[in-house]
């Protein structure tokens, strides 16, 4: 198995540039079963889980191609679906395999898609996507392990309330909604910008959706989708991840094409540890010469604070100054990274859903192991920061989010070699 062999306590100093969204590109990649005309996605990044879901469109009938001359391009064309389930072993690995559920719905009338079971962060259910599909007009039948929908006679149009802003059940209601005879309104909607950028490519393709980014999305449906082009947004994790990787290491990245406005209330936090944030036309650039101070920070919905960045700005606050609290309101599991953080000499208690960290004046490399994508990069900051070699274990987690993450921070300076 690969791992990180990372030798810490380097400044990174230099430019990233920073690649799609991959929790844009996943449902970007889904919405291609809607339309029986090709769908044409730029700046797509090369990340496993793009693998995954490129694997599971082909089982279901899409063809998918890489385009020639340019990296990130990819079509995906589906004349005839062939097949409506998509099975366990893709599901398992990849749990945004679900929405291809809504697509094949709307455009099928069924659909199946296994049970995407627990994942090392929570339970996480997919309850309020059914019960979604429900209002629309579906019949919701579990068996065997798989969900299976059916709406013989189509879906039509019908008021969803979210009890929950959900990223995943917004989606999928959504691409649903597009093909339902009649005007959807999903109310109580998450407003993360991968749905803007959805509903962005859905109305290109000759959709009617409004209000996406705000907490009352409607829709009204049309009887067919045509082709479109689109260009995936810049992945505002994986902005968020460099900047707070220049922040731990004393250092100053700048990020190209990343947005600072996609950052949130994240983007409040780091100013408030002390971090320089300054927006370009190309990009905006993370300065963290100055030292850190402890903060505290809750994860919200957007645009309140990422959980997906609740793990590196963890490691951040582990060598800032001060004490800061952290905690996490969106999965229930999600603090695995804790005890690796605290092999590597961080100071930090967990209580219920609060982890209280006391920072420290340096860490010292160990080897470490993650459960998950972003507990896995918050060890990698961690392990720049810290003086001496870290062993980082499991990496095939970073894979699956993060386009060539070591040879992006090695040009900037940071000793690290993959090693199988
Ligand atoms: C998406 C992101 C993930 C991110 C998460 C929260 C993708 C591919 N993944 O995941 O990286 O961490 O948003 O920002 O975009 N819930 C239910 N029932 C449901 C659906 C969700 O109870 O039917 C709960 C979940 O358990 C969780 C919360 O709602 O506690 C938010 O989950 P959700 O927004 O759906 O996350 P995902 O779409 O799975």
């Amino acid at each position: 198995m690969d791992r990180l062999v990372i030798k810490g306590g380097v400044p990174l100093d230099g430019a990233i540039e920073v690649s799609g969204a991959k929790n844009a590109a996943l449902p970007l990649m889904a919405v291609s079963l809607l339309s029986a005309e090709p769908l044409e996605l730029r700046n797509v990044p090369d990340v496993a889980d793009v693998g995954s879901m490129w694997r599971l469109l082909q089982v279901l009938g899409a063809e998918a191609r890489h385009l020639a001359g340019s990296p990130g391009g990819l079509v995906l064309h589906c004349p005839a679906v062939l097949d409506r389930k998509a099975p366990y072993d893709i599901v398992r690995r990849m749990r945004a395999s679900v929405l291809v559920l809504g697509p094949l719905l709307a455009r099928e009338g069924e659909a199946e898609v296994s049970l995407p079971g627990g994942c090392a962060i929570g339970t996480r259910p997919i309850d309020l996507h059914l019960a979604g599909f429900e209002r629309l007009g579906a019949e919701i039948d579990l068996s065997g392990g798989y969900v299976r929908a059916r709406a013989p006679n189509g879906l039509k149009g019908a008021e969803i309330r979210l009890s929950q802003p959900s990223v995943g059940a917004t989606e999928n209601l959504m691409m649903a909604a597009t093909l339902a005879d009649g005007e959807t309104v999903i109310v109580g909607a998450a407003r993360e910008p991968e749905i803007v950028d959805l509903a962005h490519c859905l109305n290109a393709m000759g959709a009617k959706v409004e209000g996406a980014g705000t907490a009352r999305i409607r829709v009204e449906g049309v009887p067919r989708l045509g082709a479109a082009t689109h260009r995936v947004l810049p992945d505002r994790i994986e902005a968020g991840t460099y900047a707070m990787a220049a922040a731990i290491t004393g250092g100053r990245l700048h990020l190209k094409h990343a947005r600072l406005d996609l950052l949130g209330a994240v983007r409040d936090k780091l100013l408030e540890a002390g971090v320089r944030l300054d927006q370009a036309e190309d990009g905006f650039t993370a300065d963290g010469s100055a030292g850190l101070q402890g903060v505290d920070a809750m994860t919200h919905p957007f645009p309140g604070f990422a959980t997906d960045l609740q793990a590196q700005f963890m490691a951040l606050m582990t060598v800032a100054r001060g004490a800061s609290m952290i905690t996490e309101t969106i999965f229930e599991n999600r603090f695995m990274h804790v005890p690796e953080l605290a092999r590597l000499g961080a100071r930090i208690v967990v209580q219920g859903n609060s982890a209280m960290i006391r920072g420290v004046d340096s860490l010292r490399g160990a080897p470490v192991m993650a459960t998950d994508l972003r507990a896995s990069v918050s060890l990698v900051l961690a392990a720049l920061a810290a003086e001496g070699e870290s062993e980082v274990n499991r990496i095939y987690h970073l894979d699956r989010g993060y386009e060539g993450l070591e040879k992006k921070l090695v040009a900037v300076g940071a000793r690290i070699e993959r090693v199988s």
